[in-house]
């Protein structure tokens, strides 16, 4: 069994900061597909939308998703349009335990939406990112667990996923 931790949600949810910190914790290893994409073209995801579209970002992520899923136990932090694909929800929920990292589109926009890396930020107004927000969450639904993420530090996030998992993660040693 693959047994990964697979971190989904909106932008700004946490997932990279958390997904760091319970790898650490655990003795994981930590992916990021957003960091694979990058890695893969030389370039920030800003300039891979700006120079070759969102269209062509996906494809390259679904690839970055086919390899994180071949991974063992290990922490995985995924973009937050990944489970847009059905196929990459397929291979992130094959003997992993998904979790959601909710967060309100206020808190998403305070925590991600200050500098200029997320393309899909950009320009917009408030309500323009909670209606993107409530037009992604049945998108994010096929969850294990949901995790509120709002007013929490990355660190009580990452124990509360720990207290969760606890059973599961028990059964893996
Ligand atoms: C996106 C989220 C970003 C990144 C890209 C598109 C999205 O990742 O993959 O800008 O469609 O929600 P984070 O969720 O890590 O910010």
């Amino acid at each position: 069994m693959p047994g990964n931790i697979v971190l989904i949600g909106f932008m700004g949810s946490g997932k990279t900061t958390v997904g760091r910190l319970l790898a650490r914790d655990l003795g994981w290893s930590f992916l990021d597909t957003d960091t694979m994409v990058e890695e893969r073209l030389g370039l920030p995801v800003k300039e891979i939308f700006a120079r070759e579209g969102e269209e062509f970002f996906r494809e390259v992520e679904k690839e970055a998703v086919a390899r994180v899923a071949t991974a063992r136990q290990a922490v995985i932090a995924t973009g937050g349009g990944a489970v847009l694909c059905g196929v990459n929800v397929q291979l992130l929920r094959e003997g992993n335990k998904v979790v959601w990292l909710q967060v309100r589109p206020e808190t998403a926009l305070k925590r991600a939406g200050l500098d200029d890396s997320r393309p899909l930020l950009q320009g917009r107004e408030p309500r323009d990112i909670a209606a993107l927000l409530r037009r992604r969450e049945p998108y994010y639904a096929f969850a294990d667990i949901y995790i509120d993420t709002d007013g929490k530090e990355a660190a009580a996030v990452a124990r509360e996923i720990k207290e969760a998992l606890k059973a599961w993660l028990e059964s893996l040693t």
